[in-house]
């Protein structure tokens, strides 16, 4: 008997046909809402495997609906969405999409640090409104971004990318992170700080690009706003409960820093009510910074290839914890 694979969302095809060619795929194929829990249970008291999004939240109550279970594989490289605990008691596999959308991420990041420097959207809504009468000195100036520094809170395989993307636009390349990354301390000049709050002192810009972790969750909180220069940037296309996002609109709002690129947020989909997106100083995204034709398509076949893999008694590509697979 093929086995039982349930998908969470309507996938590209490429990804669709890997599962088919292996398994019985039955899937919620919609673009939205996302699948409703009751039917997610559902589905999952009948799946050997289960492919899913960011936006699932695979916890143990529904893992416990899920007598089958021999694989989780999410079509992202983050997975605070996921019990990881709980899936490693059950020896379960948690597989995802690292690498492949690294560089894409970064573009976006670099994207967003540009167009919150250089105020894009508020320019762009300034002329469109009809009220560009002249040019003048300080019109919709912004903050130099060339000549620079940025501070990279996580230099994994994304925040390196982003330091490359600086480096090239001549700014000083500061990083925290657990380890010394040689590699990049030498392709970028990257300088590791010895803490947190020396980055934040120090950086015109700061990235953020750390994994959300219980230790990590706020880790952008009043004290560290404070710490920042009040020329400084925020650039946020991580997870959003990284921050904690009633002290970043104070900060906005008083000034504590000159303005924030936010492409995540502590609750996903934001509503347009939400008070970060009252202040001129932010721009917004929402939650795209993977978003190349070629990117999702690449992490929806990674995410495919993973899950088929576990399911053929093969090993996956990416799993978070490999001490489930054996041998
Ligand atoms: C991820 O993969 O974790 C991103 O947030 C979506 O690309």
């Amino acid at each position: 008997m093929a086995a039982a694979v349930f998908v969470t969302r309507s996938i590209p095809g490429a990804a669709r046909a890997l599962l088919e060619a292996a398994a019985d795929v039955r899937a919620w194929d919609r673009e939205e809402p996302p699948v409703p829990r009751d039917v997610l249970r559902a589905a999952v008291a009948e799946a050997d495997g289960l492919y899913c999004l960011l936006t699932d939240a695979i916890d143990a109550d529904l893992l416990a609906a899920a007598p089958r279970l021999r694989v989780v594989s999410t079509m992202a490289v983050g997975y605070d969405n996921v019990d990881v605990a709980a899936c490693t008691r059950r020896g379960i596999p948690v597989c995802n999409t690292p690498g492949v959308l690294t560089e894409a991420t970064a573009d976006l990041a670099f994207a967003l640090l540009m167009a919150t420097a250089r105020r894009v959207p508020e320019a762009e809504r300034y002329l469109r409104d009809g009220r560009w009468r002249t040019w003048s000195p300080l019109l919709l100036a912004g903050q130099d971004v060339h000549g620079k520094s940025i501070g990279i809170v996580g230099a994994g395989r994304i925040g390196q990318a982003v330091g490359a993307r600086a480096r090239g636009f001549g700014m000083e390349v500061l990083y925290t992170a657990r380890s010394p990354k040689p590699a990049f301390e030498a392709g970028c000049r990257a300088r590791r700080c010895a803490s947190l709050d020396e980055l934040l002192g120090a950086a015109d810009y700061v990235s953020l690009h750390a994994p959300l972790t219980p230790e990590t969750h706020h880790m952008i909180g009043e004290a560290e706003l404070r710490r920042m220069k009040p020329t400084a940037v925020l650039v946020n296309t991580a997870r959003g409960p990284l921050v904690d996002e009633p002290a970043l609109v104070r900060a906005l709002a008083e000034g504590w820093i000159w303005a924030a690129g936010l492409d995540v947020f502590e609750r996903e989909p934001v509503t347009p009510d939400h008070p970060l997106l009252r202040l001129p100083n932010v721009v917004t995204l929402p939650h795209i910074g993977s978003a190349t034709v070629a990117t999702r398509t690449a992490m929806a076949v990674l995410a495919a290839e993973n899950l088929v893999a576990v399911l053929q008694g093969r090993r996956p590509a990416a799993c978070v914890n490999p001490e489930v697979l054996g041998g």
